[in-house]
C-alpha cells in the first residue's frame, strides 16, 4: 500500500484549498492533493471580482452587503453565516492585497471597486461599487497569488492525484484514498483532518461556464459515504455565457455599463427590474432572457440575446474587460468594439453542497451534528451563504472567508486536541476495486465476455456523458416543472445503470484520462440524482429554482434546507429538511 501520513490533507488546490493551507502551513504537516496542476483550478475562471464593503469608491457597509446576500439568495441564506461572510470579507481582501494580489487601483492608490448584480447601497436603494477586481481576471490573480504564497510556505503538493474515497472510522474522518494519474497507483492518505475543497459540478449540463474538471468529485465521494448533500436543487445559471460555448462573459461587463438587447434592440431588463436593470440578481436576469426568448424576441428567433459593450469604448474595454472580449473574438468571431456579442444563460454555480457549520466543519444531519475531522469550503460546501441564488463575486468571498475559517479552526481548535483515528481495515479496498473493475471492463467487456478485439463489449462513455448533459439542460435548467423533473429522475436511474456497464477503450495505467473521465461521469450522475430529487420535492419557486407549475415562493412549507442522503434505491435519495437561520432580515418579496 502507498501510505502517507500528514496532520491535514486538503483535497483541491483552488482558492478555498489554498486559503486553508495558508493558515496551517507554519505549524503542521499538510498535503494538498489536486486532480490538476494547482494553477489550472477553476477559481482561475472567476472574472469580475470579489465583493467587500471597503467603501473605496462610495459609502458602503458590510450590513448592506449582508442584506443584499440574504435578499439575493431569496431568504434561504443562513444569516449567521452571511454576517460572517460579509464582515470578514474586508480583512480577507486586505490579506490578499498584502500577499501581493495586483488589484486595479483608484487614482489615489486604493483598491478599485465596481458594480455587480444585486449589490446595493443602503438596503436596496441602487447599485453600489463593491467588487474589488483585477481587470476581468480576478480569480486567476487570486489563484496565482495564493499558489506563490503556498510554495513560499513550503506546502506539499500531490499534483494530478484524484480523490476516489473518503475514510471514516470510529465516527471520525481519518483519510482519503486517491489515484495517482501518472502511473495508476492507489495512495492512502492518513490524516487528523481533511478539508474537501474540490469545487462544483457544472459539467452535468451541456452549456456551462465550468472547466472540464468540475465534476462534483468531493460531493459524490461524501454522498457515497453517507454524508448528505444540502440544497442541491439550487443551481445557478449565469445570464451571460458565450452563445453555444457557455464560456463566462463576466457580469463585470454589465457592472461597467454594458446592456442586454433583444431582437427589437430593446434593453429589456429595464422593463423587468426598473431599479437595478441589468444588475438585478442572476436568477432573475437569466429568467428575463428566458422569457424574452420564449416570447419570440431572441435574436433571429433563436435562443440567444445580445450583450452590447461597444458603447463603452475601446479604451475602457481594453482596460477593464480584456479577456472576455477576446473570448468573443476567438470563439465566435465577433468584434466587441463594434458588434454585440451573442449570449445565453450558462450553468455556472452550485449554491448547495456538503453541509458545514460556520467553522467549515462538515455536519451530517438536521441537528447540525459535526463529523469530527472533516471540513469543507468553497463551492463544494454549503455553509448556506448563497441560499437559493448567489450574488456575483460572492463565490470568491465564500472561498477566501470560509477557506480561512476552516484552516484557522483546524489549527487552533482541532489539531491541539485531536489524534490520528486508526484507518479502517483495507482502507484502499473500495478505490482499488473501483479502478480494477473499470479496467477489467475494458479488457473483458462489461458482461465479462471477451470481444474479438480484446476490448470488451458495451457502451463507451461519450454517449452517456452527452445524454446526461443534454437531459439536465432540458429538464433542470432555468425553468423546471413536475413533468420534466420526473422524466429526469427516471433518466438518472437509467444513466446509473448504463454507467455500470460502460467499457473503457484504454486499459493502461499511465495517465489514463479515460479512466479518470469515467469516474468523473459517475460522480456527476450522483450529483444529478440529489439535484433532481431535491428539485422535484421542492414544490415552490425560489431563487434559481423556478418551477412553472409552482411559480410562487412558499415560505410556509419551504423556508427550509433540503438534505439529500444516498440510499441503496437508485434515484430515491432520502430527503430530510432543516430550518433556515434567520437573525435580522425577515423574508420579504424581492423587488429590484
Ligand atoms: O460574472 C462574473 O464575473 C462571475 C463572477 C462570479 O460568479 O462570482
Amino acid at each position: 500500500m502507498n501510505y502517507h501520513k500528514f496532520d491535514v490533507v486538503i483535497v483541491g488546490a483552488g482558492g478555498a484549498g489554498l486559503m486553508s493551507a495558508m493558515q496551517l502551513a507554519h505549524n503542521s504537516s499538510i498535503a494538498v492533493i489536486s486532480k490538476l496542476y494547482p494553477t489550472r483550478s477553476h477559481t482561475g475562471a472567476a472574472q469580475g471580482g470579489v465583493a467587500a464593503a471597503l467603501g473605496n469608491q462610495e459609502e458602503d457597509n458590510w450590513k448592506w452587503h449582508m442584506f443584499d446576500t440574504v435578499k439575493g439568495g431569496d431568504y434561504l441564506v443562513d444569516q449567521d453565516a452571511a454576517a460572517i461572510l460579509t464582515r470578514e470579507a474586508i480583512d480577507a481582501v486586505y490579506e490578499l492585497e498584502h500577499w501581493g494580489l495586483p488589484f486595479n487601483r483608484t487614482e489615489d492608490g486604493k483598491i478599485d471597486q465596481r458594480r455587480f448584480g444585486g449589490h446595493s447601497r443602503n438596503f436596496g436603494e441602487g447599485p453600489v461599487r463593491r467588487s474589488c477586481y483585477a481587470a476581468d481576471r480576478t480569480g486567476h490573480m487570486i489563484l496565482q497569488t495564493m499558489y506563490q504564497q503556498s510554495v513560499k510556505n513550503q506546502v506539499r503538493f500531490f499534483n494530478e492525484y484524484m480523490m476516489l474515497d473518503l475514510l471514516i472510522n470510529d465516527g471520525q474522518a481519518c483519510g482519503v484514498v486517491a489515484l495517482c494519474l501518472r502511473d495508476g497507483s492507489i495512495h492512502t492518505f492518513h490524516a487528523k483532518a481533511i478539508v474537501l475543497a474540490t469545487g462544483g459540478y457544472g459539467r452535468a449540463w451541456r452549456i456551462t461556464s465550468n472547466a472540464l474538471a468540475c465534476t462534483g468529485d468531493g460531493m459524490a465521494v461524501a454522498y457515497r459515504r453517507g454524508i448528505p448533500l444540502e440544497d442541491m436543487e439550487m443551481y445557478q445559471f449565469h445570464p451571460t455565457g458565450l452563445y453555444k460555448v457557455g464560456i463566462l462573459l463576466s457580469e463585470a461587463a454589465r457592472g461597467e455599463g454594458a446592456y442586454l438587447l433583444n431582437s427589437e434592440g430593446e434593453r429589456f431588463c429595464v422593463r423587468y427590474a426598473p431599479t437595478m436593470e441589468e444588475l438585478a440578481p442572476r436568477d432573475m436576469v437569466s429568467r428575463f432572457i428566458y422569457d424574452e426568448i420564449a416570447a419570440g424576441r431572441g435574436i433571429d428567433g433563436k435562443d440567444y440575446v445580445y450583450l452590447s459593450v461597444a458603447h463603452l469604448g475601446k479604451e475602457k474595454i481594453d482596460a477593464k474587460l480584456p479577456d472576455i472580449t477576446d473570448f468573443a473574438r476567438n470563439y465566435l468571431g465577433v468584434e466587441p468594439y463594434y458588434e454585440p456579442v451573442p449570449i445565453q444563460p450558462t450553468a455556472h454555480y452550485a449554491m448547495g453542497g456538503i453541509p458545514t457549520d460556520i467553522e467549515g466543519r462538515v455536519v451530517v444531519d438536521e441537528h447540525n451534528t459535526v463529523l469530527p475531522g472533516l471540513y469543507a469550503a468553497g463551492e463544494v460546501a454549503c455553509v448556506s451563504v448563497h441560499g437559493a441564488n448567489r450574488l456575483g463575486t460572492n463565490s470568491l468571498v465564500d472561498l477566501i472567508v470560509f477557506g480561512r475559517r476552516a484552516g484557522k479552526h483546524i489549527a487552533a481548535k482541532w489539531l491541539p486536541e485531536a489524534d490520528f483515528a486508526p484507518l479502517p481495515n483495507a482502507p484502499d479496498a473500495f478505490a482499488t476495486e473501483m479502478v480494477e473493475s473499470l479496467l477489467a471492463r475494458g479488457k473483458n467487456g462489461a458482461n465479462g465476455k471477451n470481444s474479438q478485439n480484446g476490448k470488451g463489449t458495451g457502451e463507451t462513455q461519450e454517449a452517456l456523458r452527452a445524454d446526461l448533459r443534454d437531459s439536465m439542460m432540458e429538464n433542470v435548467g432555468v425553468v423546471r416543472d413536475e413533468q420534466r423533473l420526473t422524466a429526469q429522475l427516471a433518466r438518472v436511474v437509467e444513466l446509473k445503470q448504463r454507467w455500470r456497464n460502460l467499457r473503457l477503450m484504454d486499459t493502461s495505467r499511465t495517465f489514463n484520462t479515460e479512466l479518470m473521465e469515467v469516474v468523473e461521469l459517475g460522480n456527476l450522475i450522483e450529483c444529478a440524482e440529489a439535484t433532481v430529487a431535491g428539485a422535484l420535492a421542492r414544490k415552490e419557486s425560489r431563487g434559481a429554482h423556478y418551477r412553472t407549475d409552482y411559480p410562487k415562493r412558499d415560505d410556509v412549507n419551504f423556508l427550509k434546507h433540503t438534505l439529500a442522503y444516498r440510499t441503496e434505491h437508485v434515484g430515491e435519495p432520502e430527503l430530510r429538511y432543516k430550518p433556515v437561520v434567520i437573525t435580522e432580515f425577515e423574508p420579504k418579496e424581492r423587488k429590484y
